[in-house]
């Protein structure tokens, strides 16, 4: 079952932030998961939530401000003084953290709250350019971007989901992907007959080493989870 770093190892450092993805890249998992969104002024920004409240010493939505105004931000202190003026990465510098380990690079766009218009497009052209394309899987909870990235640009789709769907394996042949990112309570009630019905199954976020045994009993392909180095250890 593969190890993903989720939001690189942010158990152990701030999440999407480039400590927590040097971590990742250095250890001997699968690969890293990673959330993005799109400045006022167009750029690729890794941070979780639409919001910089949570993560930063900013309040504001990342869409109204500036890559600069975003490099201003604190994204370090919230999770512990040693981490203080940590800032929030462009997409383009996590790639650089991986581009010369075999991870693969897992980009979930957050574009089921705001559209951020054009972001699929800007992603596969900024993995292209590192070379990285035939590593990047493009996830979201917005399905008809992942449509988009695996009919127009021919990438790796996944589609997230928390929502129990009536038939999830026929819903997503309608996507174009085989490759579901679930939660765990709906991976753990329905994983297995989706993998019976030749769905791949990554599971989030699991930081249980039971859960994570459980899954891989099912025939899970992967989990994510907030504590890699552990998790390769235990399991
Ligand atoms: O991509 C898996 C997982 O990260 C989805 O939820 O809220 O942690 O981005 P979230
Ligand atoms: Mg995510």
């Amino acid at each position: 079952m593969e190890i993903f770093a989720h939001r690189g190892s942010s158990g152990t450092h701030p999440e999407n932030t480039l400590p927590a993805f040097m971590e990742a890249a250095a250890l001997p998992v699968h690969g890293v998961e990673l959330d993005v969104h799109l400045s006022k002024d167009g750029e690729l920004v890794v941070i979780h939530d639409e919001k910089v409240n949570r993560t930063t010493n900013g309040k504001a939505y990342v869409k109204d401000l500036s890559l600069a105004e975003l490099k201003q931000l604190d994204a370090g202190s919230w999770k512990a003084g040693e981490w203080a003026g940590t800032a929030i990465p462009t997409l383009a510098e996590v790639f650089n953290v991986f581009k010369d380990t075999p991870h693969v690079l897992n980009v979930e766009l957050k574009t089921d709250i705001f559209p951020y218009s054009g972001a699929v497009e800007k992603v596969v052209r900024l993995a292209a350019r590192h070379g990285m394309e035939d590593r990047l899987i493009i996830s979201s909870f917005n399905h008809p971007d992942v449509k988009l990235a695996v009919h127009s640009h021919h990438v790796a789709g996944a589609i997230l989901a928390s929502n129990i769907l009536v038939d999830m394996s026929a819903y997503a042949e309608t996507v174009g992907t085989k490759r579901l990112h679930l939660s765990l309570p709906y991976a753990l009630r329905h994983g297995a007959e989706l993998i019976e019905k030749g769905c791949e199954i990554y599971v989030y976020t699991v930081n249980r080493l039971d859960y994570a045994e459980q899954l891989q009993q099912i025939g899970a392909s992967g989990i994510f989870t907030d504590y890699p180095q552990r998790m390769l250890e235990e399991l």
